[in-house]
């Protein structure tokens, strides 16, 4: 036979086949089935050639194997019913019937086995857990696992399972509260105790230390204003609480034991935060209609503002109002709109702006205030006319003056702003006096034209007109008296006796003639004005002094004694006066 072994000879006389040595279908086939060696036998004399198989047959001849003799799990006391754990298999090199048929558990009253079969036929076995553990009543159990095969009799093998059951931390630590309260004002400082919880745990050891902490879905936002004491449980203020932002806060912490599988206990501490007044009132400008015509109808809305105050109730409350003793006022529709208006009549004249002072205040207490200012600037309205500083003007202005000088400032002004106080100044009445007088639009110097002449015209009136650049334009009158002055230019002239010749004047008077007896008078006048016209007569020269006086102020020529016929020179002869006529 082929191969190395001679598991078979035979015998040369008889021809039967033996057995050379022990055959171990293990060895030869392993699993493998059937088994089957193989051999040729020749025959000589004749020779001849036969072939053979042997077929060998498995007896039970092996135990089956665990891999160890020893298994230990440990299993928690809170593990449900129904919970498998597969355990190790045992091994059986025998084939069929011979090999591993079935598993068995010595008896107890937590756990059953249930044996599977994999694929390639082989066998394993899981325990089940058919009654929960308690550790508290039995701390371990200790069973034995046979693997049996089909043989006969049947071998077998065993395993010891040691069982440990562990603690499963069955009491959970408790809150002597499940809500705790709290409330806290909102300006508390940083540190500030808020509640302590307090939790307790039946358990020992680890089991009933106590750790206390946020519960894991707690926002961010309270783990930064809070802070837990994981020791003492006690909870404190760590950030800045704003009353405003957040009302209450429900924060969910836990007490956790210090267990394998720990215990946790819920509870709720609210903690509501009181409103304290820590915000001032806000005032906001939404828009200044500035400026304002000072012709403004009272109720003009002037400007819309809204206040703001972040905190509440009474703190949040607020009233507004401006400073007194101001055409304003300020009126609500809205809770915290407001409108300013006009309340009076404006006048920019008397006031161009006015810088209103709005003050707003909670009603907390102690109340917060805000303060801010408008300006609102009143525009001009031409409401003004032009003001003269006089309401007339006389001028006087010397005779023979020279032409083109001026003669009067008119001067006037305009409480308005602008075009509505520019002025101009023209003359009315232009066409009398145009060739006379003149204006300077821009200035108002008025300007005498032409050289007047007293005795020629005493007086001329007029009118200025004053117009600002108003829409429409305002004017004012002012009336201008100039008067020529006189000036001492003309002699005065003599009207009687006829001055029409050169020739001496003759007048008879007899002798004899008392003395006062009025001879003649002369008469003159003067073309001038006042003493310039005021004729004076006084006798320059006589052939006699002694005979004739002049009356000083009417040219009255009297006979100054009785005149004598002596008096006469002669027939022919006449006594020559020469008179002098003088203005004053
Ligand atoms: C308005 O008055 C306040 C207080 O007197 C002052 O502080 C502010 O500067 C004034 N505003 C203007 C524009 O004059
Ligand atoms: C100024 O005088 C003119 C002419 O006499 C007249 O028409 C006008 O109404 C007067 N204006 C005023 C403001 O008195």
């Amino acid at each position: 036979s082929g191969g190395n072994k001679k598991y078979f000879g035979v015998d040369l006389t008889s021809g039967a086949l033996l057995v050379n040595e022990r055959i171990d279908r293990e060895e030869l086939c392993g699993a493998l089935s059937p088994c089957s060696l193989s051999f040729e036998i020749v025959v000589e004399n004749p020779l001849e050639l036969y072939s053979g198989t042997v077929e060998i047959q498995d007896i039970n001849d092996n135990d089956p194997v665990f891999p160890s003799s020893q298994a230990r799990l440990e299993i928690s006391e809170s593990v449900a019913a129904g919970a498998r754990f597969p355990l190790e298999s045992a091994q059986d090199p025998d084939v069929g019937i011979n090999s591993l048929q079935t598993y068995q558990l010595s008896a107890n009253p937590n756990f059953a086995l249930d044996v599977q079969t994999r694929v390639d036929g082989s066998k394993y076995a899981e325990l089940v857990l058919e009654k929960e553990l308690d550790r508290e009543e039995q701390r371990e159990l200790n069973l034995v696992l046979t693997a049996l095969d089909g043989g006969s009799p049947p071998r077998s093998a065993h395993v010891q399972i040691h069982i440990d059951v562990v603690d499963a931390n069955d009491n959970a630590p408790v809150f002597n509260q499940s809500t705790y309260k709290a409330s806290v004002r909102e300006n508390t400082p940083s540190g500030t105790l808020v509640a302590r919880i307090s939790a307790y745990d039946l358990d020992d050891g680890p089991n009933g230390d106590i750790i206390y902490s946020f519960s894991s879905h707690t926002p961010a936002k309270v783990r930064e204003l809070f802070a837990l004491d994981s020791a003492t449980g006690e909870l404190r203020v760590k950030g800045q609480l704003d009353y405003e932002e957040t009302k209450l806060y429900e924060i969910y912490l836990q007490a956790k034991d210090k267990g394998a599988v720990p215990g946790v206990a819920h509870c709720k501490v609210l903690v509501e935060v009181v409103d304290v007044n820590d915000n001032a009132p806000e005032v906001t400008v939404t828009s200044v209609y500035s400026p304002v015509p000072e012709d403004a109808a009272p109720g003009t809305v002037v400007a819309l503002l809204s206040v703001t105050d972040l905190d509440s109730h009474d703190n949040g409350l607020v009233n507004c109002f401006i400073s007194p003793g101001i055409p304003f006022m300020l009126s609500s529709s809205l809770k915290n709109y407001y409108t300013l208006k006009t309340e009076g009549a404006l006048d920019r004249e008397k006031a161009a702006e006015y810088n209103i002072t709005i003050t707003a205040k909670d009603s907390g207490s102690p109340p917060l205030s805000a303060v801010k200012h408008i300006l609102v600037q009143v525009s001009d309205v031409n409401d003004n006319a032009p003001r003269s500083s006089q309401d007339s003007y006389d001028v006087y202005v010397l005779e023979n003056n020279m032409p083109g000088i001026p003669i009067l400032n008119v001067s006037a002004t305009d409480p308005d702003v602008g075009r509505n106080a520019h002025l101009s100044y023209t003359l009315l009445g232009d066409t009398t006096f145009g060739h006379l007088f003149s204006i300077n639009r821009d200035n108002g110097t008025l300007y005498l034209l032409t050289s007047l002449d007293h005795e020629d015209q005493v007086e001329f009136n007029m009118m200025v007109q004053v117009q600002d650049g108003g829409f429409p334009p305002l004017a004012t009158n002012v009336s201008v008296s100039v008067f020529v002055t006189d000036l001492n230019d003309n002699a005065p002239m003599v009207l009687y006796p006829h001055p029409n010749t050169t020739a001496t004047y003759t007048d008879v008077v007899a002798p004899g003639t008392p003395a006062g007896h009025m001879v003649t008078k002369v008469v003159a006048v003067d073309a001038d004005a006042g003493y310039n016209a005021w004729i004076s007569y006084t006798l320059l020269q006589a052939t006699d002094p002694s005979l004739f006086s002049v009356g000083l102020h009417n040219g009255e020529i009297f006979t100054a004694r009785q005149l004598r016929e002596d008096d006469a020179p002669d027939v022919h002869q006449c006594h020559h006066l020469h008179l002098c006529g003088r203005d004053g």
